[in-house]
């Protein structure tokens, strides 16, 4: 028996890949990918990695990303692999880098901070570590930490 399934490939779009195992969901959130979307999407979660141990894959078609959906993904998936396929071929290759600062993506939870005042100053935070995952706030210095960094994104 043959055991392998083989997907479709996709013809033009966009492949995630090496997204930490679980956080897939989190990646089509930040992509507004519901149920009402009208192109191909799939979804691989949990799947055996050489490298990771485990890992999420995501695939869409006809889509290719911003920079700020770039931007938020690296905050969930900070090693995902992005590939640019065009005419079936992958045509670029690169992975998500976390920026040095997160402006207008993340709101500071501190209530009393300017960022959250009715003046237009958009959230900014500094990058504080990598792994784990902590930002300090650029106006109030308060930190955050991963889970609240994911609850935001
Ligand atoms: N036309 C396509 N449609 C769908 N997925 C594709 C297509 N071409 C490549 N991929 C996927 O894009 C990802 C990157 O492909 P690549 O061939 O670079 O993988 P790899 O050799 O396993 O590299 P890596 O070191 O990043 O794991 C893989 O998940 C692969 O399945
Ligand atoms: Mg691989
Ligand atoms: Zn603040």
């Amino acid at each position: 028996m043959d055991k392998t399934l083989l997907i479709a490939k996709i013809k033009d779009g966009t492949v995630i890949d090496h997204i930490s195992p679980g956080k897939s969901f989190k990646v089509l959130s930040i992509l507004n990918i519901d149920s009402s979307i009208g192109y191909t999407v799939t979804v691989a979660v949990h799947v055996p990695s050489k490298k990771m141990g485990f890992k999420d894959i995501v695939k869409i078609e006809g889509r290719f990303l911003e920079k700020e959906e770039l931007d938020r993904i690296s905050l969930a998936a900070p090693n995902a692999a992005i590939s640019i396929i065009r005419n079936y071929e992958i045509t670029e290759k690169f992975h998500v880098e976390i920026p040095e600062e997160i402006t207008g993506i993340i709101d500071c939870p501190n209530q009393n901070c300017i960022s959250n005042a009715r003046e237009p100053v958009k959230p900014r935070f500094l990058v504080r570590s990598k792994n784990p995952l902590s930002l300090k706030c650029y106006y109030c210095e308060r930190l955050i930490n991963e889970n609240e960094i994911l609850q935001n994104l």
